[in-house]
């Protein structure tokens, strides 16, 4: 029950006055009593005026909740008038109604705050087009692709593309989703999927205050998705079957060439038949060595997730390599160095794939340096904001893809040569698979293009990395860095003291 709030005194003596008047000259009339008529008159008087009175209070009440209900309708902030009359509860009713739809609003507000939240943090690009054309809203990755500016103006000014603009011009028009795909050239060429989805928006008509029922608009909403990696690995991966084909096709068609050459016009020539079978066990041998490079490859791969857990002394290793190497570099006349401090600490790593990326950078160095020169391999201890600096400094990068390092101890092993070095424009190149700078060469030294690759594969495992500096007529310094074990800075040296 609500409680009912009683009139102001005056307006209840002026009700009291004029119903009692009223009751007198009912009573006296009906009771036949002889009244003189100024007295009825009187009465008569006394009750209009107090109804009088007391209709001008309500009207005027009536007016005022009038008043502010229309106030409030406009949006003001207005204050619920003064009410004398028993009209007071409607007041208290305009006002609690006036709060609840308030609290709406302001739930309303807070969900649509929350929703363009989401939007703008959202990763992928999205736009909102009105049935105009115009973009009605653009999420912080769009503004960040295609400029602040592109709200409120038409899609064409931001984004020139004509499939996309048909795309949205048939969604608008009431054509279902659309997917198109597109690039964009700078800073660095990317791919993208945009979805175009018309979106029927029911929004309500305002006029004169009034809300008619709702319109429908017609917009369209655009996502875009970054597929540059998808494209990008699925170029590599039909470049990759491209070139491993090329390169087995080489020696496979070789071999045939001389199988041929065998069994018809060398048949009984026995010195063509030695030679022969000479190239053609270096074709097999080479054949052999790809596919155990690439076997080698997709192992490290499927691998490249899981952190080593091992503990290498890479100056054990080094020693071990270049005793190996020995002999081949004696043919070239190339002498072996080995500079390394008394104290390394040993490296979290896999003993046999550290070993494999060593072997890759001496065997290159020994084939691409100068006959009668020396390939050094100097190891060095530093810490790992020195090998951040050495990675953004001018020096050539050799595209190896690295996760930050924790600032801990690094162990660095420098493997330099006096070839001729390589040219700028191939370093960022090197690490890919089957590239080489000279392909014709590289083959003809046995090479198959994919130690490089192995390289960067085994030291993304390691969370390791790698710089590749070259002056072409001076030489080449490829330069590995492996975070060292955690508090073994010297055991390694104590290891081999001891030995
Ligand atoms: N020390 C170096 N000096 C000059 N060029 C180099 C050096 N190391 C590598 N390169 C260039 O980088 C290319 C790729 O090297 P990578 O080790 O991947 O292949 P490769 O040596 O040709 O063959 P393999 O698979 O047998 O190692 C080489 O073909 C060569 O052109
Ligand atoms: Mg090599």
């Amino acid at each position: 029950m609500k409680p009912v709030v009683p009139p102001p005194l005056q307006l209840s003596v002026a009700f009291a006055l004029a119903a009692t008047a009223a009751a007198v000259a009912l009573a006296l009339l009906l009771l036949h009593v002889a009244v003189p008529p100024v007295l009825l008159a009187l009465l008569a008087v006394v009750t209009l005026a107090g109804f009088a009175l007391v209709e001008r209070v309500f009207l005027r009440d009536v007016a005022a909740i009038a008043d502010y209900a229309h106030r409030l309708g406009e949006g003001e902030d207005a204050t619920p008038p003064a009410i004398c009359t028993p009209l007071r509860p409607v007041v208290s009713a305009v006002t609690r109604l006036r709060r609840s739809a308030q609290l709406q609003c302001d739930q309303t507000r807070a969900e649509l705050d929350a929703n363009e939240a989401i939007l703008e943090a959202l990763h992928d690009p999205f736009l909102l087009v009105d049935s105009h054309r115009q973009v009605e809203h653009a999420n912080a990755a769009a503004r960040a692709l295609f400029g602040e500016r592109m709200v409120t103006r038409d899609l064409a000014a931001s984004l020139r593309n004509p499939s996309i603009l048909e795309a949205v011009d048939a969604v608008l028009g009431g054509a279902a989703s659309r997917s198109v795909e597109f690039s964009l050239p700078v800073p660095v060429e990317r791919m993208f999927e945009v979805r175009v989805k018309p979106f029927r928006r029911r929004r309500p008509a305002a006029t004169e205050g009034v809300i008619d029922a709702p319109a429908e608009e017609r917009t369209a909403i655009l996502t875009l998705h970054d597929i540059t990696a998808i494209k990008r690995s699925e170029q590599m991966r039909a470049d990759f079957i491209a070139n491993a084909s090329h390169e087995l096709r080489t020696p496979l068609s070789t071999l045939l060439g001389f199988i041929e050459t065998l069994r018809g016009p060398a048949r009984d020539d026995d010195d063509a038949r030695d030679r022969f079978l000479g190239i053609m066990h270096d074709q097999a041998s080479r054949m052999t060595r790809l596919v155990s490079d690439l076997l080698s490859l997709s192992r490290i791969e499927l691998d490249e997730h899981m952190p080593p857990g091992g503990a290498v002394d890479v100056v054990a290793r080094l020693q071990g390599v270049l005793a190996a190497f020995e002999l081949k570099a004696h043919e070239r006349r190339i002498r072996l160095r080995l500079v390394a401090p008394a104290s390394v600490p040993p490296v979290v790593g896999d003993d046999d794939q550290l070993t494999q990326v060593f072997q890759n950078l001496i065997s290159n160095a020994i084939k691409y340096t100068r006959e009668q020169s020396e390939v050094t391999v100097t190891v060095s201890v530093s810490d790992g904001s020195a090998v951040g600096a050495a990675s953004t400094g001018g020096a050539s990068m050799g595209g190896v893809r690295v996760p930050r390092i924790g600032g801990g101890p690094m162990v660095a092993v420098a493997v330099a040569d006096h070839g001729e070095g390589i040219a700028r424009t191939h370093l960022p190149r090197l690490t890919e698979r089957f590239y080489r700078v000279d392909a014709a060469r590289s083959r003809a030294l046995g090479g198959t293009g994919l130690g490089l690759a192995i390289v960067k594969h085994i030291l993304n495992r390691h969370r390791g990395r790698m710089t590749i500096e070259s002056e072409v007529g001076v030489g080449s310094t490829f330069t590995v860095y492996l975070p060292a074990e955690a508090g073994a800075q010297t055991k390694a040296a104590e290891r081999r003291g001891a030995a």
